[in-house]
């Protein structure tokens, strides 16, 4: 296996290059937060614990994520249900996860920074109504639309089809509603760049933030792109 990450990295570093090595830090009780200056073989020293297992951990942990981005699927032809499958397991799941977690980040950043950092209460705002939005839309898909393309798929009916194309409707809105969100952050925060008096827990929520912007592009450009056009190619299919 090739080795990404050695001991000899600090830890902003790796948190930077992966986020998600922030669930492993924290499953060791590393601190990733104000300890972040620190190479990870003086965290690991301190807390006794065993290079060869931590590095090894978030190496693999790195090369699967990797391996999940590379997917040689062609989308355009995959069945219905390998696709929603795909969007939930990889996107959604992301959200479920890392929406919670940044709030706190959010919240504490601005807690810590706010006093000379206005623009920390718009990004606040912001984000919470974005996640607020992507929380009742990411149900709206799960709950209602996907259900009813998979139900479609063993059994099409133009009532089906019918249905499901006015919840996309809706939905592509929402979408465009969380891009302008995403926008709006990205000038607020001046492109996630963190100010030079930012801490690392300022530098890691803009990581986080930038990264949730890429995902949610990615994710959108999924549903708007691939998912929805294909069902909105069969309006005419039911027509004799
Ligand atoms: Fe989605
Ligand atoms: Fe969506």
């Amino acid at each position: 296996m090739n080795h990404i990450f050695s001991s000899a990295d600090t830890i902003g570093n790796i948190v930077v290059n992966f986020p998600k090595a922030i669930d492993t830090f924290k499953e060791y009780n590393i601190d990733f937060c104000c300890g972040g200056h620190r190479p990870l073989a003086e965290a690991l020293k301190e807390q006794n614990l065993s290079e060869a297992t931590v590095i090894d951990k978030l190496n693999e942990e790195y090369e699967s994520f990797k391996d999940s981005i590379h997917s040689e699927i062609d989308w355009r032809t995959a069945s219905y249900s390998q696709l929603i499958d795909y969007i939930v397991q990889k996107h959604h799941t992301y959200l479920q996860n890392e929406l919670p977690a940044l709030g706190q980040l959010v919240s504490k950043i601005l807690r810590v920074h706010g006093e000379h950092h206005i623009e920390l209460t718009k990004v606040h705002k912001l984000f919470n109504s974005l996640r607020t939005e992507l929380e009742s839309h990411l149900i709206k898909e799960e709950e209602i639309l996907f259900p009813k393309i998979k139900q479609y798929e063993k059994d099409p009916s133009p009532e089906l089809l019918n249905k499901a194309l006015k919840t996309i409707t809706e939905l592509e809105n929402e979408h465009t509603g969380a891009g302008d969100v995403l926008k709006e952050l990205r000038r607020i925060t001046d492109q996630y760049m963190t100010p030079p008096d930012g801490c690392t827990t300022y530098s890691l929520t803009y990581q986080k933030l930038y990264e949730l912007e890429s995902d949610l592009f990615q994710h959108i450009h999924m549903e708007n792109n691939i998912l929805f056009p294909r069902l909105q190619a069969l309006k005419g299919a039911h027509t004799h």
